[in-house]
């Protein structure tokens, strides 16, 4: 697989910190679940990178990762559609991220707006680390080994995935230029036999002298179908399309994800740092608690008062579970207090409840046969390395590290 079919390939990761809550499944796992039937995808465990801020709590990383892979599971990631595996277990992200390391100016890092931010943010930790400033250098080798064409993160992530672009095109531009490049993409352009070759002589054409994007578009889909020419070459003639070098490493694209609406049990943003979650894997009687005692419209003291829907937490779960009906119910109970709180509740609880029971069905059985969730994250670790093998030969010849 070479820079050409990375338009296939979605890669993200996650950070082990725990079991994973409603927020999770609305806005990470339900999207995933989706990109999984069209792309090709490599979904992770960002082990290294919970390092780099919980370096001092290393022993309970270990239990977080196989629960979240058994939460990814049981939500309805397949494995069968995605690879699944640890950042860790590959170790070719690390050398790929020394190995950028020596190129990436070190400007570049700091000006990250998430390395001072999370400085600010997590106070109480020690973030004046080598590897802390590291973060986004580690994540565009993540993202760079596999050549993955798109990455769905939420909206803080986003700098991450341009500094990856800046990255890769530096890369190129300084190792992409091999003496004979010009005669090398010819040679290359006649490989592709006589029709083919004509083609991406006129679209390269079309694109260098009068701008023509379509025409880039075409010659790079014409390029995708190539059997018969070896991945150096297809570098080439990317390289070769918009400029002077190899495209070595391929410039991935954000797929932001849409932020979940999906609020805590006071109204602020669900989030283990809020402690306001409610858990994959709660028990279903503490989820029946912990929505009955969840706060309301203030106003709404007694059963007479009337109320705004507006001003409540329970009315923005309605908005996730309920249907029209059911919230127009809500509305008019509400502002006409024609119904109590804990009636106004009723849906919402029965709503998540029936979410999450198969949920947990499904999570109980990998708990119970843990092996079968090892052997799946064995076959992904596998996948991904045969992948990440191919990208950092050609980085470490590029970098006139690949004779042995
Ligand atoms: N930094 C990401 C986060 O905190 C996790 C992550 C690590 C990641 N490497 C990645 C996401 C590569 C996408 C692609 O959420
Ligand atoms: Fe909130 Fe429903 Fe009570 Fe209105 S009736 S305050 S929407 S819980």
């Amino acid at each position: 697989m070479s820079s050409v079919d990375s338009q296939q390939r979605v890669l993200s990761g996650m950070r082990p910190t725990g079991r994973l809550h409603l927020g999770h499944l609305h806005g990470v796992l339900k999207n995933w679940i989706q990109l999984q039937h069209k792309y090709d995808c490599f979904f992770f465990i960002a082990d290294w990178h919970a390092l780099t801020t919980h370096y001092d709590t290393p022993l309970t990383l270990e239990e977080h990762v196989l629960d979240m892979v058994i939460d990814w599971l049981a939500c309805g990631v397949n494995p069968g559609s995605a690879s699944l595996f640890i950042q860790s277990k590959v170790p070719e992200h690390a050398e790929l991220h020394l190995l950028l390391s020596m190129m990436t100016p070190l400007g570049w890092l700091e000006r990250v707006p998430s390395y001072k931010d999370q400085q600010d943010k997590l106070k109480e930790r020690d973030l004046d680390t080598y590897g802390f400033l590291g973060y986004p250098l580690l994540q565009a080798a993540d993202i760079l080994i596999y050549r993955a064409g798109f990455v769905p993160v939420g909206a803080d992530q986003v700098a991450h995935v341009e500094l990856t672009r800046e990255v890769a095109r530096r890369f190129n531009h300084i190792y992409g230029r091999e003496p004979g490049f010009e005669e090398n993409a010819q040679a290359a352009i006649r490989k592709m036999g006589k029709k083919a070759a004509r083609l991406y002589s006129n679209l390269r054409k079309a694109y260098q002298e009068q701008g023509d994007h379509e025409a880039l578009e075409t010659a790079q889909a014409l390029l995708k179908e190539q059997q018969n020419i070896t991945i150096g070459d297809r570098e080439r003639l990317f390289g070769y399309l918009e400029g002077s070098g190899k495209m070595i490493l391929a410039e991935p694209q954000s797929l932001l994800t849409k932020s979940s609406k999906m609020p805590g049990l006071d109204g602020q943003k669900m989030s283990k740092s809020y402690d306001n979650t409610i858990s994959l894997r709660e028990p279903l009687d503490q989820v029946e608690k912990k929505i009955s005692t969840m706060p309301t419209d203030p106003a709404r003291v007694r059963l007479t008062d009337v109320g705004d829907p507006d001003k409540c937490p329970v009315w923005q779960l309605h908005q996730t579970y309920s249907d029209e009906k059911t919230r127009d119910w809500v509305v008019d109970g509400c502002k006409n207090a024609g119904i109590g709180c804990l009636e106004c509740k009723r849906p919402v609880i029965d709503a998540i409840v029936a979410e999450l029971e198969p949920i947990q069905r499904e999570a109980e059985q990998y708990e119970k046969d843990p092996d079968i969730v090892k052997s799946i994250i064995t076959d992904g670790c596998d996948k991904a390395r045969d992948n990440a093998r191919e990208t950092i030969q050609e980085v470490r010849e590029a970098m006139g590290l690949g004779q042995w």
